[in-house]
């Protein structure tokens, strides 16, 4: 088992991860949270249709008081109405604070669980129980749970570290290729911003003839590695700025422009995974125009790309939409806009005050039959 420690001004806590955790999982419990006479597991309707009879043995094996909530599968569910719908069935229970909530799915419902352990009783205690790609090597960790308000994605939310986080890499097995897919441009993202050695053991273990790589890859043991190392970026990011003042946004390499897209699409028609890939490669592009990049970092990421089935192309979606979206990005003030390029791999840093032309290029530059 792989245990990463994280120490956060909240609290610190353990990451653990391992193929047998779930099994494991009581023991943990109980013994991490003796004081809790109440647990609650959040998920939605997809993943209990698929884990209901593990779930329930789960909670079965833990000897405590527990119930499941179930919410509706999809990115619009993370919002004010689910967390309503959630507060109504803790009271109900008769959650304290010393109850603990779990969030047993992918980014949504960690997210929407986390903003709900937060504010629900000023808070709490909060397990990361995360089942897909993107949850277990990025959003789990790390304490932003947030929901979104209409299409402004995480608008209304909060820091709230968890308490415990467990990671199943088993679970991904169930997960379709379109969703492992998604979760992979996070991978990219700590590759090419913090360890070009995750970039080494992708293009180590891809092979470019194979139709089921990216399936393979997950399924294997060495993601198990990436999760590990993925996780560990995050967490050492997170205890030197957890409340986002600078250094975090180092994370949001290809967000920027990427949260735009996912906005411009209506938060529907491309999901955060692909989002980010195509924000990554105008990120990049910014950085080439601007001199900072050689064109061949273009290249050699979109070689990566293709062995992970990563989209670099924008489809064709309002480009006025999209550049108007990047006012509601939180790194900006009103009149200066920031962003995360990139020198090389692993030469990441911060450009503030781009000009609109380039930002609009580098979308246009991306898109389809543009
Ligand atoms: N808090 C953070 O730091 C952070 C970081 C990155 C992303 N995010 C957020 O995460 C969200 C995206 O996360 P996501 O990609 O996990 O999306 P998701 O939670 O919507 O999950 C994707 C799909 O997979 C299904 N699913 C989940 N686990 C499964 C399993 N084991 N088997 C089969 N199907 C399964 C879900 O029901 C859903 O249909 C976005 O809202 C994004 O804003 C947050």
């Amino acid at each position: 088992m792989k245990i990463i420690s994280t120490k956060t001004k909240l609290r610190k806590y353990f990451i653990y991860i391992d193929q047998d955790i779930t099994e494991k999982f009581p023991v943990f419990l109980m013994k991490n949270f003796s004081n809790t006479e109440k647990i609650v597991l959040v998920t939605n309707d997809k993943i209990i249709n698929i884990y209901e009879k593990k779930v329930k043995d789960l909670l079965k094996k833990i000897n405590i008081e527990h119930k499941i909530i179930v919410i509706k599968d999809g990115e619009k569910y993370k919002s004010l109405e689910s967390t309503e719908y959630i507060f109504s069935k803790l009271v109900k229970f008769n959650v304290h604070r010393n109850d603990a909530v779990i969030a047993f799915g992918g980014g949504v419902i960690g997210d929407l669980t986390g903003f709900v352990a937060s504010t629900y009783s000023r808070g709490t205690k909060f397990i990361q129980y995360p089942t897909t790609v993107i949850s277990q090597v990025d959003s789990s960790v790390g304490g932003k749970v947030a929901v979104n308000y209409k299409t402004v994605k995480n608008m209304i939310g909060s820091f709230y570290q968890p308490h415990m986080v467990i990671i199943d890499p088993m679970l991904l097995h169930t997960l379709d290729k379109k969703q492992v897919i998604n979760g992979l441009a996070e991978i990219v993202k700590y590759g090419i911003v913090f360890d070009k050695k995750i970039l080494e053991i992708i293009r180590k273990n891809t092979n470019l003839n194979n139709n089921d790589r990216v399936l393979s890859l997950v399924k294997s043991k060495i993601f198990e590695k990436i999760i590990f190392k993925c996780c560990t970026i995050k967490a050492r990011v997170v205890e030197k700025d957890e409340f986002d003042n600078g250094y975090r946004n180092l994370l949001n390499f290809g967000h920027t422009i990427g949260h735009c897209i996912e906005n411009a699409s209506n938060l529907e028609d491309i999901n955060h995974g692909q989002a980010v890939s195509m924000g990554m490669i105008a990120a990049i592009d910014i950085s080439i125009s601007m001199g900072l990049a050689k064109k061949q970092l273009k290249e050699d990421t979109i070689e990566v790309y293709k062995r992970l089935e990563l989209p670099y192309i924008i489809p064709k979606l309002d480009v006025e939409k999209i550049m108007n979206a990047l006012k509601y990005d939180k790194k900006f003030t009103s009149k200066i806009n920031k962003f995360i390029l990139i020198k090389g791999v692993n030469k990441p840093l911060f450009c503030y005050n781009i000009d609109n032309d380039i930002i609009t290029e580098s979308i246009k530059n991306n898109m389809e039959s543009y």
